[in-house]
């Protein structure tokens, strides 16, 4: 009998290519949506949509994962530690048998999300599901909101200094959250997965630069500077900068190499694919960064 697999976040960036890709592998994925006129916009008829929010309660969210074999999780903020607790339990109770979960490398030295993070992995624990968590570097498309000053001044400002950082490929973490709700291999298992190399924002400005065949100069700025708000999301990002500059978040894993059988594809791959971002006029998604 075919797997039914249900995707959270699927209106968003991970999702939408967790959810792209069980297409491209024959699945007819269900997902969680709050907003089902977005939903159809992105995946036409290729997916079967249930409506709710994840901070719903869970007998409600439990309806909505009935009949449900595994559940691609994906929380943000500072209270997703109790939105995966509720959708754990929910999740058991309605019979699913594997959950996933996107999470952060972050974990390791507790910077940033990761507390939250970490939160979050030990309810899905106690809940007693199977469980993979997908501890993933920061993703490349954070590039995107340099892209408005890379437009408009030619420069990338940022507080992480000299640091450097492995950012992964979006659609590599998709992919591995994909082998793990479509096989056995990584249940109970937590994986690191990074980019192939971490580099600096300066070297990361240079690869936008080549591409655009413009010199994009980088410039440090201060924590205050980088600073965005003052909401703990604002202050986990900001934190996550300062461990960058400090050299704390460098890690590079094979693990992408030895779950997919290749190599994690490469920032100067994400930008030739992202050049118009960078390079064209129009509207860019801001400063804000994510994580
Ligand atoms: N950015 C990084 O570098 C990085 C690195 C490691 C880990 N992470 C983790 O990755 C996650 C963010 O992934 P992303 O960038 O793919 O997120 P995203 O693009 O911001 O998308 C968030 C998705 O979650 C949905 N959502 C938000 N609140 C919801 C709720 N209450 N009920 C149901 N759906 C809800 C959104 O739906 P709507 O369309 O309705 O808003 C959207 O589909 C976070 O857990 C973050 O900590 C990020």
């Amino acid at each position: 009998m075919t797997m039914k697999h249900l995707v959270t976040g699927a209106t968003g960036n991970i999702g939408s290519l967790v959810t792209h890709r069980l297409i491209e592998r024959g699945f007819r994925p269900c997902i969680f949506v709050r907003d089902e006129a977005r939903a159809r916009a992105l995946f036409g008829d290729a997916v079967d949509i249930r409506v709710g929010d994840l901070g719903a309660s869970q007998r409600s969210l439990a309806a909505a994962f009935a009949g449900m074999d595994t559940l691609f999780l994906l929380n943000s903020g500072p209270g997703l530690a109790a939105r995966d607790r509720a959708t754990a339990l929910a999740a058991k109770k309605a019979g699913v048998s594997h959950l996933v979960k996107l999470s952060t490398l972050d974990i390791l030295t507790s910077v940033g999300t990761g507390p939250w993070h970490a939160q979050g992995e030990a309810a899905v624990q106690e809940s007693g599901l199977d469980y993979t968590f997908i501890r993933s570097a920061g993703f490349m498309s954070n590039a995107l909101y340099w892209a408005e000053a890379i437009k408009t001044e030619r420069i990338l400002r940022s507080s992480t200094g000299e640091g450097k950082i492995a950012f992964i490929y979006p659609a590599d973490i998709a992919e591995i959250a994909v082998h793990s709700m479509t096989t056995r291999d990584l249940r109970r298992e937590a994986v690191v997965i990074t980019g192939p190399k971490a580099l600096s924002y300066a070297e990361m400005a240079d690869v936008i630069g080549a591409a655009i065949g413009k010199r994009i100069r980088y410039v440090p700025i201060s924590d205050d500077e980088a600073s965005f708000g003052s909401d703990a999301y604002a202050e986990a990002v900001t934190d996550i900068w300062r461990a960058i500059g400090e050299g704390r978040v460098t890690t590079t894993t094979d693990v992408v190499q030895r779950i997919l059988g290749r190599a994690p594809r490469s920032f100067d791959q994400w930008v030739a694919e992202n050049v118009t971002e960078f390079a064209a006029p129009g509207k860019s998604r801001g400063r804000r960064a994510q994580s």
